[in-house]
């Protein structure tokens, strides 16, 4: 049986996988932002299966402290680490521009730069447990909003201090960035064995609809589910599970899985050299450089 950490496992896919991998018998470490939220998480899972193996992190992404702590709490526990699934984000469509303490802008922060640093941070332990994976939450969105031209990294304003802001695009161009790190990632450690890949969920319109507000959120709950590329949280999670531990998927990385098939992502995030720049970049960001 592996031991899997789920970030942001106390609601939406996160949930639904922590409640999938913990019947199959896994142990499963979940973080969350409000520990208490992800203790009831993991008390409605033991109720429904009382042998369920379920660890409760603190975890606030945006926060490098906070990553520093969960990873250290991490360690301390000496976990193994088979499978590390870097699933929670920040999604504010509607959203102001925010930054962090450490100042950064909040999607680029919570979705690439505090998972970046975690999964640095842990790193050995994955390597310990090594055949391991890494999965990173992609999103359709990571090739550009439609409308607008494609995404690609704004190296001089990754922080959206100088364009006019706009909450989706600043979603989808941190969606663009875990691409970027996932295949970077996959090609730095494959040779120590651990294998990262994407997963897209398509389009959740049940855990969306939280996000939105007025007649986008209309559209979310009651049209959205009409779109064929719609999923339920079950069927999104069972795509994760499937890229966490799927023997088919052995020894392979460097994906994007959708619905369990591998795809193309976008002529973006198959660009070596923006990988690598914004592993560098990322290192320094978050303290990890030098
Ligand atoms: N739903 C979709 O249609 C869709 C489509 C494409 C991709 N995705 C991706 O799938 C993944 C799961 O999405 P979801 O629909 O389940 O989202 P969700 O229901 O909004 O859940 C997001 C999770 O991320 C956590 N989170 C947000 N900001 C955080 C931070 N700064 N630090 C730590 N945790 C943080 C949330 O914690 P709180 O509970 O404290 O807020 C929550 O646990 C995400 O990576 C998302 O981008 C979803």
């Amino acid at each position: 049986m592996s031991t899997v950490l789920v970030t942001g496992g106390n609601r939406g896919l996160g949930a639904e996988t922590v409640r999938l991998l913990a019947g199959k018998g896994h142990h499963v470490v979940l973080t969350a932002r409000d520990v208490a939220q992800g203790e009831e998480h993991a008390r409605v899972v033991r109720a429904m299966n009382p042998s369920a193996k379920i660890d409760v992190l603190a975890l606030d992404l945006a926060s490098f402290a906070s990553v520093r702590a969960c990873a250290e709490a991490y360690r301390t526990a000496g976990w193994p680490l088979h499978v590390l699934i870097a699933n929670a984000a920040r999604y504010a469509p509607e959203g102001k521009r925010e930054q962090t303490a450490d100042g950064h802008e909040l999607h680029f922060a919570s979705n690439h730069l505090g998972h970046h640093l975690l999964i640095s941070l842990l790193l050995d332990r994955l390597r310990a447990s090594a055949p391991s994976r890494v999965v990173v939450m992609g999103s359709g969105l990571h090739a550009g909003v439609p409308g607008t031209p494609p995404s690609v990294m704004e190296w001089d304003d990754l922080d959206w201090t100088k364009a006019p802001y706009d909450g989706t695009r600043a979603y989808a161009r941190s969606k663009l960035a875990c691409t970027l790190f996932a295949y970077e990632l996959d090609r730095r450690e494959r040779e120590r064995g651990i294998r990262a890949n994407v997963v897209s969920p398509r389009v959740v319109p049940a855990t969306l609809v939280r996000h939105t507000t007025g007649m986008r959120r209309f559209f979310t709950q009651y049209v959205m589910p009409l779109f064929p590329i719609a999923r339920t949280p079950e069927r999104a999670a069972a795509s994760i599970v499937f890229a966490a531990l799927d023997p088919s998927l052995e020894g392979k990385g460097g994906l994007y899985l959708e619905d369990d098939v591998a795809i193309r992502s976008s002529p973006a995030s198959y660009v070596e050299a923006d990988a690598a720049k914004l592993w560098a970049l990322s290192d320094s960001l978050v303290g990890l450089a030098g």
